[in-house]
């Protein structure tokens, strides 16, 4: 891939020519300006994925090349050079859409690692982009995501049996999509017009289910005030999920029987037999053909229920599926809280990958909602994440975390200065939970003073309030 292609803004000649050197042996595409005007008029004419320019310079300034870049190119990249001390420029600029800062006067390595870092950002959207554009294309199916060979599977199955009346069973871990899976099928169906109607068997009572399931006529126990069909009468035509179908009473596994045999059922209190009409769908997070064996599931029903099976693997079982998972749950929660949220950063994704996830999609869900709703800016970050998912992931063991493993593949300076970055933003995480985002205690417990603890605030975009 050809690397990024650089436009450098300075109206000191030295510091462009040094930029140029510095810029072009890495491999990038630079060219340069030597003022904002002339900077204004190449961009109009070429595009650039990256634009590194002084904030001071006469006639017009750094900010306004900012602002007029971002309205010429808004998917590029800018990094401002700002003079030493001018902190609340930096601020400013950053405001206004500069992706970093650069404080003048900079070694080499620094400058390199700003643009690294940002071309990693420029990279890892386009990355995004291109999962939207397969989740859109390819793998999802009714909003259902999935690229493991165990979901399309899944997929195919739903195509092959939706359209047909054969009971299905979903087994899975909690949180794995069996309730999706379900309303997927019946959308698919012939019966899509008509009701889906769940029933959750383990939460009601035991002595209600019987009422619920099949109805019951006006005083046929204390409490029944008025006549009222039950859920099986609601589903005919339809399709009727029963959830938790492993709860099911005993005695009303009996019953659920003879409705699937004789296609009629009785209201509770009544002799009058009522002819229905359903395709039953049953999910069970536990193995039923165990209870089967210890005599707490009826054998019969169980092969009534199960004419077709959909397993749903555990998530961690199918990784394939978690960055495009990731992505679309990103999606959803960014379009409905209206935020602009490009992506994941890849050390995020990385502490995804190697999370347990005994919530499945479930849990990965509300991981994604709460990044969502946390992140200042325009990808989610590590503190993003709840702490017990990233904090055990690189602390106690001694063992680098996959963000520092990667900077053991870069040019000693460059790790050194990676390492450097990394250890400050963690230390300043820890330190703000330490002092719960109060600035000055966190200055004095640490011994660093204001002024560097806010410069290393806005260096690594850590806001204090999130910790209070
Ligand atoms: N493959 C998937 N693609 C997109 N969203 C998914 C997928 N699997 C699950 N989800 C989402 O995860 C959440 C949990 O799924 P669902 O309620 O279907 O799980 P479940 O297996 O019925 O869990 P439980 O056993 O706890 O009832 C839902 O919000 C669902 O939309
Ligand atoms: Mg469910």
């Amino acid at each position: 891939m050809p690397k990024e292609r650089i436009l450098v803004v300075d109206d000191e000649p030295d510091m462009l020519s040094s930029c140029q050197r510095l810029l072009s042996r890495s491999g990038y595409e630079v060219k340069v300006a030597p003022s904002g005007r002339e900077a204004l008029r190449m961009l109009k004419e070429e595009s650039f994925d990256l634009i590194l320019t002084d904030l001071r310079m006469p006639e017009m300034d750094g900010m306004e090349v900012l602002r007029l870049s971002r309205e010429q190119s808004p998917d590029s990249a800018v990094i401002v050079f700002t003079g030493y001390g001018t902190i609340q420029d930096a601020v400013m600029a950053m405001k206004s859409g500069a992706s970093d800062f650069v404080t003048k006067p900079f070694s080499p390595d620094h400058l390199l690692l700003a643009v690294e870092k940002a071309a990693g950002n420029l990279r890892l959207a386009a990355e995004n982009r291109a999962l939207k554009g397969q989740l859109e294309e390819r793998f999802s199916f009714d909003n259902i995501v999935g690229r493991s060979p165990a979901m399309r599977e899944v997929f195919d199955a739903i195509r092959k049996i939706a359209d047909t009346n054969a009971n299905v069973l979903i087994t899975g871990e909690s949180g794995t999509g069996k309730e999706l899976i379900a309303r997927s099928i019946h959308v698919n169906s012939g019966r899509k017009n008509r009701p889906f109607v769940p029933l959750n068997c383990g939460g009601i009572p035991e002595h209600l289910v019987e009422s619920e399931l099949f109805g019951h006529e006006k005083g046929a126990f204390t409490g029944a005030a008025a006549t009222r069909p039950g859920l099986l009468e609601f589903a005919s035509t339809g399709t009727f999920f029963m959830d938790e179908i492993s709860e099911l009473p005993l005695n009303l596994q009996v019953k659920l029987l003879r409705v699937l045999e004789d296609r009629r059922i009785r209201r509770v209190g009544s002799n009058r037999e009522i002819e229905i009409d359903i395709r039953l769908i049953s999910a069970t997070n536990r193995n039923i053909q165990q209870m089967v064996k210890e005599g707490v599931f009826r054998e019969d029903l169980f092969y009534r229920v199960n004419t077709f099976v959909i397993h749903l693997p555990p998530l961690r079982e199918r990784m394939d599926d978690l960055p495009l998972l990731a992505v679309h749950f990103l999606k959803r929660y960014a379009k409905s809280t209206s935020k602009v949220v490009e992506g994941i950063a890849p050390e995020v994704m990385s502490v995804l990958k190697s999370h347990a996830w005994n919530g499945n999609v479930r849990e990965l869900q509300h991981v994604i909602e709460r990044a969502v709703a946390l992140t200042t800016e325009n990808v989610v970050r590590l503190e993003d994440l709840p702490d017990q998912l990233w904090r055990g992931a690189d602390e106690g063991t001694g063992e680098p975390s996959p963000e520092e493993r990667s900077h053991f593949d870069l040019p000693f300076k460059d790790a050194k200065e990676a390492m450097i970055e990394s250890f400050e933003r963690k230390y300043i995480l820890k330190l703000l939970s330490k002092h719960k985002g109060n600035i000055s205690r966190a200055a004095e417990g640490s011994g660093i003073d204001r002024r560097s603890l806010h410069r290393l605030l806005v260096k690594h975009r850590i806001e204090a309030s999130k910790y209070a």
